[in-house]
């Protein structure tokens, strides 16, 4: 499974895919509303500063127009005399700090008493005096001070004096309706102030790196600015045509902007104060958008870590998620491959831990039902072995059945002529005996019969017969004693009578077999006989099932002259090979020395060994170690089934307790051994 197409990925993309939209659309709005603030903040910013400067600047001009009011009202000021005039300019000069001249003068322009010790100096020319005794009330001035080089305010104001006139009719009485106030202007009062008190407040004023203010008169004329060569020279600087100042000068100003010549841009605010002045206060555009870029800038890092954040935590949430799913899978696969004992170890109350559960207790059926199943297996093996072996058993004991059933037939069969010629043979020697006897009386009292007779006596040879007749009766009785043991020995290999064990001579068994298959044991047209050596211990009986240790007898026989024949044979085809080849004489090939040795012994008191010993071809190992299978052969199909070796174990171990051994090696032989107890345990 790639990794676009696993589940935690899809999760993830699709839970980034539902919740970041919506985050970053709040994000948005909730800084797009603070940056809204932030610029209101900043522009309220420089909207307060320029209004804090402009009202510190009213109050300050009007508190030197208050006392320029006060003066020229003051009695030593209106009587304009010098002498009265002088301690009041000079006490007033002391008080106001900024003010470094205060001076009348008479309608010529003339000073008539000053705060200073300069001698009196005609200003008739000055603007200032030419409005004041045009009766102008406070007529300001801004101007390069002479002496300081710096920008002073000079504020001047009439003096005015107060006389009755009285006008007299004859009809009419004096009252005071009669008489009228007149006021008439007898001289001019003028304040010089310094501006560095205003200097310096305005340079005061900052905002940011780039944020200043500036002052400006009603021309246009920069009267307070902090760089001081604007501020310096003999003229002041006319800033009339700068856009923020002409902007002020027509009125009050909300926050605009303008681009100056370096292309910059820059947002002012002015105020126009009540004597015409304009207070400015300037600052780049770029910092006032700094702070709401910084913040944009910050909004966005927010909004990537958001994206990070939820991100991390959606894939963390699914692989947590996950894992119970990628453990099921690993159980799932192990359990597909067989290993049934597979759990999994999930600890949790939702649709997953049910999920597990039922998982564990499938696996647990599955694993329960797989070991039924191999039980049933097991034993149905077993059964199937059984079966084998029954069927083995009833092949086999088929054969051997049929064997002594005909056996048992021919015995039968046999028995009956026999006893009945055997049973006889008595009454024919003694009815021979009494007509020999009678014949021989015939020949003492008749000794010259006739002729006839004597002729027939001497054709049938009678002295021979006489002689030769009893001894033809016994050799007959013998041959019939023979036939009886045969049948004997016949009926006592098929023993189809006998299921119970029996305490029996295993000799007669062996001795039985061996009559079965004396044909296999004479010579044939292309081998010698085989000859049988028997070493026969002295045996007790043994309790056995004769029947079956005579099938493992016939069986363990049957094999030995088999391995006999099958080395002659080989022999046979060797001599060909050489006579074809002419590789060795054939008076080379010895013949084969072919024989059985059949060995008891009583190896203790309780156990008996029968041992079959051939000189046949032996088998190898590989063979060695099959040979008590079931159906195992090396012989040609028709000739072995293969069961003989694997009935006779079974009726050897399994019927009588005892041992099957084989020993053997290829060309010299094998030999077999059956151990058996003397008596079975019960
Ligand atoms: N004495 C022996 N010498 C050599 N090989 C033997 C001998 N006895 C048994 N064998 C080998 O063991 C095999 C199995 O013997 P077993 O008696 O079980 O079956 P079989 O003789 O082939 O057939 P059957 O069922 O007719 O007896 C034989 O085919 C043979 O190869
Ligand atoms: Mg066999």
């Amino acid at each position: 499974m790639s990794f676009f197409h696993s589940l935690r990925f899809r999760m993830t993309v699709l839970v980034l895919l539902a919740v970041v939209p919506p985050m970053l659309l709040a994000i948005f709005f909730a800084s797009y509303q603070a940056a809204q603030i932030i610029r209101q903040e900043a522009n309220q910013n420089i909207a307060s500063k320029a209004q804090a400067l402009a009202h510190s600047v009213s109050r300050w001009e009007e508190k030197y127009v208050l006392a320029l009011r006060n003066l020229r009202v003051q009695p030593g000021i209106v009587s304009m005399e010098a002498k009265q005039q002088k301690p009041i300019l000079q006490r007033m000069v002391s008080v106001y700090t900024d003010a470094y001249l205060i001076h009348t003068l008479d309608l010529n322009g003339m000073n008539i008493a000053r705060s200073d010790s300069e001698k009196p100096k005609s200003y008739r020319d000055r603007h200032w005096f030419i409005k004041a005794v045009a009766g102008n009330d406070i007529t300001p001035q801004t101007l390069i001070g002479r002496t300081t080089g710096k920008p002073a305010l000079c504020l001047s104001t009439p003096i005015r004096q107060e006389s009755t006139i009285t006008q007299t009719e004859p009809t009419q009485p004096v009252s005071s309706s009669n008489q009228q106030q007149s006021v008439s202007i007898e001289g001019v009062a003028t304040l010089c102030m310094h501006l560095s008190k205003l200097t310096q407040e305005v340079g005061a004023v900052r905002l940011g790196q780039t944020g200043f203010a500036f002052l400006v008169d009603e021309k246009g004329q920069v009267i307070a600015h902090p760089d001081t060569k604007l501020v310096s020279g003999k003229e002041l600087t006319d800033l009339s045509a700068y856009p923020p100042v002409k902007a002020v000068l027509q009125g009050n100003i909300n926050l605009s902007s303008f681009v100056n010549q370096a292309s910059v841009k820059w947002l002012f605010q002015g105020y126009k104060l009540n004597n015409g002045w304009g207070v400015i206060i300037l600052q780049q555009a770029s910092e006032v958008l700094q702070q709401e870029r910084r913040f944009w800038q910050l909004a966005m890092l927010v909004a990537a870590v958001a994206v990070l954040g939820v991100g991390a935590l959606t894939w963390l949430l699914a692989t947590r998620l996950i894992r119970p799913i990628t453990d099921l899978t690993i159980a799932a696969t192990a359990l597909s491959r067989g290993e049934l004992n597979q759990r999994v170890n999930i600890e949790r109350n939702d649709e997953l831990g049910t999920l597990a559960k039922a998982f564990n207790s499938m696996a647990q059926q599955l694993h329960l039902s797989f070991a039924r199943l191999e039980n049933m297996n097991e034993e149905l093996q077993v059964r199937l072995q059984q079966l084998k072996q029954a069927q083995t058993q009833v092949i086999h004991s088929e054969k051997m059945s049929s064997l002594g059933q005909l056996v048992a037939g021919v015995a039968h069969e046999i028995n009956n002529p026999v006893n009945f010629i055997y049973g006889n043979l008595q009454y024919a020697d003694e009815y021979t005996h009494e007509l020999l006897d009678l014949l021989r009386l015939y020949q003492q009292h008749y000794p010259q019969p006739v002729s006839d007779i004597q002729a027939k006596a001497t054709a049938s040879n009678l002295e021979f017969v006489l002689e030769d007749f009893p001894k033809v009766l016994c050799s007959m009785k013998v041959g019939a004693d023979r036939i009886r043991e045969i049948v004997l020995t016949l009926r006592n290999f098929a023993r189809l009578d006998e299921a119970d064990m029996k305490v029996v001579d295993i000799h007669q068994g062996i001795e039985s077999s061996l009559l079965i298959l004396q044909h296999r044991l004479k010579a044939q047209s292309n081998r010698p006989a085989i000859e049988v050596i028997r070493e026969y211990d002295e045996l007790p009986c043994v309790q056995c099932y004769p029947g079956q240790l005579n099938q493992v007898f016939m069986n363990l026989l049957t094999n030995a002259i088999d391995a006999l024949e099958e080395l002659k044979m080989e022999k046979l085809k060797a001599e060909c090979l050489n006579q074809s080849t002419n590789l060795q004489p054939s008076t080379q090939v010895q013949p084969a020395n072919l024989y059985i040795r059949i060995r008891t012994e009583l190896l203790d008191k309780n156990w008996i060994v029968i041992r079959i010993i051939d000189t046949g071809t032996g088998m190898t190992k590989e063979i060695c170690e099959q040979i008590f299978d079931q159906f195992f052969t090396t012989k040609p199909v028709g000739k072995g089934t293969g069961l003989g070796l694997s009935i006779s174990y079974q009726i050897v171990t399994e019927k009588h307790n005892g041992h099957l051994k084989c020993v053997s090696s290829p060309g010299k032989g094998t030999e077999f051994m059956i151990e058996i107890p003397i008596q079975q345990q019960d």
